[in-house]
């Protein structure tokens, strides 16, 4: 184990304990409160777009898999490279994990798993996609308290509901058991994602801010998810373009026809 990750692994479980014990003293104005109340209802829409009410379904194409894996290497790439010029910025060093949380280089796995090893040449960044990412790096540029909220949206909702997607495609797309095209959704530096998402939520309410920030925030929280909803509907879009080779691999269908031979 390297120093680093002794370091964060350490510092995780300490003040993860920390936060515990102050839990029940969470107040309507830590910013880990006004994210999930201010997202509150536009998390509810986002999980009612035809793109994600599928993919939980298990009626995920696998080429329209592979397209969103694109474009989250694409928003990665971006997030991360804007986290790592702003690393030492006092708003947002709190909040630097790469150990724990980056997955530009599992994305590039990923890709390179399903396009081969010229995988770069063969992907291009869509056009909602582009938007998020100029967005991201326009914040990371000139306004860098925003990449709170960017960080939020995207790593929170990873360590939320990252473990039930990941079986769901892993079953639809007959992915390996060992985690090939997977390992977007595994996080080997995270032993409790509660715990790790407890941490990330006590380190979010001792950033300095105030109150106006803490609503510039929640707005672009909410930003965030627009970003996403745009490019699962962008991909809904472009999944009616491509040849129904992988369907319906979810849960057992029953009553279909043609499907029991028995
Ligand atoms: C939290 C489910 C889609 C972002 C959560 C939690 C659940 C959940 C159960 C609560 C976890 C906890 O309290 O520890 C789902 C389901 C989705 C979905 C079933 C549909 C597949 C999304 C999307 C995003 C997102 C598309 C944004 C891109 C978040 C965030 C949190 C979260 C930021 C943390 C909320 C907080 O505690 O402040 N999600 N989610 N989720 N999710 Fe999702």
């Amino acid at each position: 184990m390297s120093v680093e990750k002794m370091e964060t692994t350490s510092m995780s479980n300490g003040a993860a304990n920390a936060y515990e014990e102050k839990e029940n003293t969470l107040s309507p104005e830590d910013l880990s409160e006004m994210l999930a109340a201010g997202t509150k209802e536009v998390h509810e829409k986002a999980e009612n777009t035809q793109f994600v009410k599928d993919f939980l379904r298990g009626r995920i194409r696998k080429e329209l898999f592979k397209l969103g894996a694109v474009a989250l290497y694409h928003t990665y790439t971006a997030m991360e490279e804007e986290i790592e010029r702003n690393k030492d910025h006092p708003q947002f060093a709190p909040l630097y994990f790469p150990t724990e949380l980056n997955r530009h280089e599992s994305l590039a796995r990923d890709l390179e798993y399903f396009y081969g090893p010229e995988w770069k040449s063969q992907v291009s960044c869509s056009e909602a996609t582009q938007r998020y990412v100029d967005r991201i790096h326009q914040v990371g540029r000139e306004d860098p308290v925003l990449l709170v909220a960017h960080a939020y949206t995207r790593y929170m909702g990873d360590l939320s509901g990252g473990q039930v997607l990941k079986k769901v495609a892993q079953r639809a797309l007959k992915l390996p058991p060992t985690g090939e095209g997977l390992e977007f959704y595994q996080f080997d530096g995270i032993h409790s994602a509660k715990a790790f998402k407890q941490l990330y939520r006590s380190r979010m309410n001792e950033l300095e801010l105030d109150v106006d920030t803490k609503k510039r925030l929640v707005d672009e929280a909410v930003k965030a998810f627009h970003f996403n909803m745009e490019v699962f509907d962008e991909l809904e879009e472009m999944g009616k373009t491509i040849q129904e080779d992988v369907l319906d691999a979810g849960m057992p269908v029953h009553g279909a026809t043609g499907g029991d031979i028995s």
